[in-house]
Parts: C-alpha cells; structure tokens; sequence
C-alpha cells in the first residue's frame, strides 16, 4: 500500500507550528483519564456488518474509543467546556433544533434530493446514487455544520466568528452565516489555497468578511487552523471558533458531527423509499477531515451499508494509520519518526489535510468503516468523467469519492452505492482549466 503514496522524504520538512498544537496541555491529563466509550472500544465490525451504537456520542470526555479527547493550551480549556455545555443544552432544546431546521430548510434549501445516474450506472456496472449536498445554498455541505455554530455563538453571545478555509466552501458558508447574522467574520487560509481558491476568496469578502492569509508550513489547510486557533486564544471572551470539520478538541469532533448528521437521515429516508425500504449495499464519501462522511455514515452505521471514506493518496492519514496528536485530539494523522505532521499533498485544497477526524480513526480502527486513497490522476478523471455522463460539475473532493467507485467498479458490480457528492465545482473550473489545459 505505502507504494501508492508519495515518498515521505518529500513532506520531512518540518512545520513550525506543529510543536504549537502537539504539545499536550498542562491539564490534559484530566481529558486523558477519559474511559474509552465501552460500544466505541469492544465493538470491532467486520466492515458492513450492522452494529448497533456505532456513531452514538463519544463518552463524556469526548472519546471516541481511543480517539478524541481535549488536548489544547490551558487557556482554551475553559472555552472549549464552554462549548460543550452550550451544545449540550441547544441540542437538547426543541426551539434551537426547530430555528435551525427552519433555516436549513427555507435558507439553505434541504432537503437536498438524491440522483439516480442512468447514464453513469450503465458504464460502471452498479446503480450509482447521489446525495447532491452540492445542490445547497453556498455549494456544499459546509453550510449545514456553518448555521448550526452560527445559531449556537450567537445563543451564547458571541458577536464574531473565527474560522479557517482550505478549498473556500467553509469560508465562503461562514462568512455566509457572518452576513446573515450581522457578526463580524474572520477568515484564515493558507496562501496556497488563497492563489488556487480565488473565486471563494472574492466570495467571502463580498459577504463582508476579512480574509487573512496563514503563512506558515505548507500554506494549507493545517496552518490555516493553526492561526485561526491563535486568534480564537487571544480573542475568545467575544469570539465563536467556526471550526469546519469533524476534527479539533472536544465538542467540534462530534457537534460538527451531529450537525452534518441531516445529510444521512434524510438519506437513510430517501433510500427506503427508492429501494423499497432497504438500504445502499455501499455508502462512499470523500474524507479531508471527514465531516460530510460523517453526516452520510450517521444515517447508515446501524444498518448492514459498508462504509467507505475516500482520502487522497498524498493525506492518507488513515492508510498511514499512526496516531497521534494534533489541532487538539488524538487521531490518525500523517507524521514523521518525530511526530513532527507532515504536509499532506492533494489537488483539491479542501482534502489538502494531514490528519482525519478522530471519530473516523475509531470506524477505521473498529472496522465500521474502511478509507481507501486515490490518486490526483484518478481524480482528474472521475472529475471529467461525471461531467460527460450526468452533467454535473462536482467539486474535486467529492470526486475522490467517485474515482473510488470507477477503481472498484468490479467489486461493485451489480450493487447499490450512495456517493456523497459533497459540493459543487465552480470553484474548481479555473484550476481545471489549466490541470487540462
Ligand atoms: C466540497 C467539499 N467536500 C469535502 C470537503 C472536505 O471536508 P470534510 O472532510 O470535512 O467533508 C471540503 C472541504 O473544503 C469541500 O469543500
């Protein structure tokens, strides 16, 4: 398998400030002490088998099995509970979860339907169906996590948002949220992604958000959270942190989680009524931190669906399978002999992450769920590929997905696969433009 990614010499460079957010914090000793959730810890599924209580809440300390937990500077330790608390009691509170509804449904446009591809499934040799979370308002699914922490900071009294962006799409959903909720936005993001992103970084600023540019590292996705972690410590008395993916200390980990969790119980919904109460044989999304394979999994882990994560073949943090600690949980990522992370390396700039979220380790260490890599070239192709039989222009990540399925198209011969088409490809036409000339 390592044979498949890129030679890790090429990523040894060290990142400065890894150190910053590797460093355990002085009382993470009371986040470690946490008991692994007993369903998360005993539990190991041959992958697709039904087992009941996969993806239900990680213990009280924010495990998910080994995985999770808090591991952050002191002082965000105060916030961070902060935060658990105010999920706990929205989550809980039918007004909070009717307002968010409400705006998932008349702002944002849920439900988003699903797609049978004719066309498609006749040249793979397996019913191809789209959950087409592109279809949403801002273009991705970033934007069901964005109003549910939006609802939540203002709820708690925050007057601004801090977030990061690698492809745009949790920027621009943001800023989105920022504009609707009158609150001051500030955006971080790698310069790398800033020249590869354009069009999402004249977008965020047309909704009025600052975007600042993360300098450090590899100019990606990483460094960007770095910063915005920096500015949530020095600011965090008036300032939410709109983290954009299933990753981060405990709550983010789950609470993102739990506000993609829309994408796969509608899905799960949908499919009983396409398929006759039953369920995909296969559920696939793509996975940079894994928020939107976590939305679609969450309708499909107590079911018999095999559950398939997609990484890019130069972020393969589960492929790696080595844990560690960074951006304030334990979980999979990609380091060297000195924990130092290494830089992932992808062409779509939203998948561009070392590590995965740790809920993702635990499916991938359980079983529940398997992660395959593609490659940038087999991406390229998936990407022209759904163009030309289904006219639709998919964002890059949500190919990795489908350029899964076109590798495994004999295993999945005759079956039923959901692909989780995360976002739309705007965004990436320009990039395209010159990937093939
Ligand atoms: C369209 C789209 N899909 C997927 C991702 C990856 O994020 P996640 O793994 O959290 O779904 C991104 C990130 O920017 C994205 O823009």
């Amino acid at each position: 398998m390592s044979a498949e990614y890129p030679n890790v010499a090429t990523w040894n460079a060290a990142t400065p400030n890894a150190a910053t957010w590797n460093a355990a914090a002085p009382n993470v000793a009371t986040w470690n002490a946490a008991a692994p959730s007993a369903v998360a810890s005993n539990a190991v599924a041959p992958n697709g088998g039904a087992q009941p209580g996969f993806m239900a809440d990680p213990s009280a300390e924010g495990r998910f099995g080994e995985f999770g937990g808090m591991y952050v500077p002191e002082t965000l330790v105060p916030a961070c509970q902060e935060l658990d608390r105010a999920f706990r009691s929205a989550w809980a509170d039918p007004t909070f979860r009717a307002e968010l509804t409400d705006l998932l449904t008349h702002y944002a446009g849920r439900p988003s339907p699903i797609t049978g591809c004719d066309n498609l499934s006749e040249e793979l040799g397996c019913t191809v169906l789209l959950k087409r979370e592109d279809l949403n308002h801002t273009g991705s699914h970033k934007i069901n996590n964005v109003l549910g922490q939006a609802l939540l900071a203002r709820r708690m009294g925050k007057t601004r948002l801090v977030a990061e962006t690698g492809a745009g799409q949790h920027g621009v959903a943001t800023a989105t949220a920022a504009a609707l909720f009158d609150m001051e936005c500030i955006v971080y993001m790698g310069t790398v992604d800033i020249g590869r992103q354009e069009l999402n970084v004249f977008r965020m600023k047309l909704l009025g958000s600052e975007v600042r540019a993360a300098k450090s590292g590899s100019q990606t996705l990483k460094d960007a959270v770095n910063e915005a972690m920096r500015h949530w410590v020095s600011a965090v008395e008036s300032t939410h942190y709109c983290l954009g993916s299933v990753m981060g200390p405990h709550p983010y980990p789950w609470m993102v989680r739990e506000f993609n969790r829309v994408i796969g119980d509608e899905a799960a919904q949908q499919c009983a009524g396409l398929l006759d109460g039953g369920t995909p044989d296969v559920v696939v999304a793509c996975v940079g931190g894994g928020s939107n394979a976590a939305g679609i999994f969450s309708g499909f882990a107590d079911t018999d669906a095999e559950l398939v994560g997609v990484e890019p073949a130069g972020g393969a943090a589960v492929g790696r399978a080595v844990p560690g600690i960074v951006h304030g949980s334990r979980s999979y990522l990609m380091q060297d002999e000195w924990g130092q992370v290494l830089e992932a390396q992808s062409i779509s700039a939203g998948l561009d992450y070392p590590g995965i979220g740790p809920e993702h380790a635990n499916l991938a260490a359980t079983g529940r769920a398997r992660y395959e890599p593609v490659t940038d070239a087999e991406v390229v192709e998936a990407f022209q590929l759904l163009a030309r039989t289904e006219g639709i222009i998919t964002a890059l990540e949500s190919a990795h997905a489908l350029a899964w399925i076109v590798r495994a198209q004999d295993e999945l011969a005759g079956k039923t696969v959901l692909l989780n088409l995360s976002g739309r490809g705007d965004k990436d036409v320009a990039q395209m433009m010159d990937v093939l000339g």
